[in-house]
């Protein structure tokens, strides 16, 4: 039986982990690249648990041209997809420090594409995208026809910008399928336990925030606005499971090695639940399902935030065959499992 070899980009991250999980389940060959900026080598070893094999693993910087040339120069022969999650994802510290976001977000990926050119290679392209591709937008559920506005963040420019990039070179490059994948809110941790998110620093994001608040990191959550035109005046999101969302990576690669996209070889999906939870609902849901109180209080409207926003599933499920599985309560379980388990354990 032949199995295909993926290369996986940020393969020791939150999203990047559960995927190689998911390929292996799948009897893909995975090589995960990564340069630990924002993942730590213990991943591996909670890949090998989960899988039961061996994990194939080289440090490398995607921004050094030389080290991808080295690179493919001595695995492309095997290397049949690439899925490429490598980048700084923090909203906040790319308003901060932009050229860190420009550089690092673009330039890997450009040093990825040029390589493939220049060596000639066949490939299928899976993109880790974002449904902040879409900005500041009311109008959903989001098709993935809607159109794209300003990015909100330099963040959400730099994903932006790669779409743009993929779509380019893709029409000028025939020997690549690429996908962009635009994620909607990934949320939970693997049910095992033994992968799952870990943000550097005070958490951005909501059930982060939920999770360490509980725990006794911070004292209390600010529910950031209680007067939007909502049914309980909070936000709503699409929170998708990381284990859903890394299925979907799985599904791309199918069916962009079956399909062969569009004639254009490019293809967008948003990828989410379709489905919308207010701030308030997560916070209850979370309580009721783990049978802990969170402390939380309202305060200001957060600069940037849409009021309500979620994905139209429509393509994704025609497509790729995609929908996701997990309940929310189950994604909150296991993203409280994960939070006990990484402060007993120190990683
Ligand atoms: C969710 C809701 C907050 C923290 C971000 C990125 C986006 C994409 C997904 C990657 C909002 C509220 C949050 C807190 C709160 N990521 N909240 N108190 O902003 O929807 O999207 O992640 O591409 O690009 O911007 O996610 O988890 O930050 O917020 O009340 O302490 O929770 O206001 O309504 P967001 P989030």
């Amino acid at each position: 039986m032949h199995y295909k070899k993926i290369l996986v980009t940020g393969g020791l991250g939150f999203i990047g982990s559960h995927t190689v999980v998911e390929l292996i389940n799948n009897n893909y060959e995975v090589i995960i690249i990564d340069d630990l900026s924002n993942s730590n080598l213990d991943v591996i070893s909670g890949i090998k648990k989960i899988t039961n094999k061996k994990i194939n693993f080289i440090s490398l910087d995607l921004k050094n041209k030389k080290e991808v040339i080295d690179f493919f120069n001595k695995n492309h022969s095997q290397i049949d997809g690439i899925i490429h999650f490598a980048a700084y994802k923090y909203v906040g510290e790319s308003v901060s420090d932009p050229i860190k976001y420009y550089e690092n977000n673009l330039v890997s990926l450009i040093n990825i594409l040029s390589t493939i050119k220049e060596l000639s290679l066949n490939m299928n392209f899976v993109f880790s995208s974002s449904c902040t591709v879409y900005g500041r937008t009311n109008n959903s559920p989001i098709k993935e026809t809607e159109i794209i506005v300003k990015a909100e963040s330099p963040y959400g420019n730099t994903k932006q910008i790669c779409e743009e990039i993929l779509k380019d070179f893709s029409n000028s490059y025939n020997n690549i399928n690429v996908i962009s994948l635009r994620y909607f809110n990934p949320i939970g941790a693997h049910p095992s336990g033994e992968i799952g998110e870990l943000p550097i620093g005070k958490p951005q994001n909501l059930v982060p925030f939920i999770t360490q608040s509980v725990i006794g990191l911070y004292p209390e959550l600010i529910v950031f606005g209680d007067d939007y035109g909502t049914k309980d005046g909070t936000c709503i999101r699409d929170y998708i499971d990381v284990v859903d969302l890394a299925k979907a990576h799985v599904a791309s690669l199918s069916y962009i090695q079956k399909e062969n996209t569009n004639k254009n070889n490019y293809e967008t999906f948003n990828l989410g639940s379709g489905k919308g939870f207010s701030v308030l609902e997560v916070i209850k849901t979370f309580e009721k399902i783990n049978n802990i109180k969170v402390n939380f209080k309202f305060g200001d409207r957060r600069n940037g935030d849409v009021e309500t926003i979620f994905s139209d599933i429509e393509k994704a499920g025609r497509l790729l065959k995609w929908t996701t599985q997990v309940p929310l309560e189950n994604s909150l379980k296991n993203a409280w499992t994960w939070e006990k388990k990484i402060r007993n354990k120190k990683f």
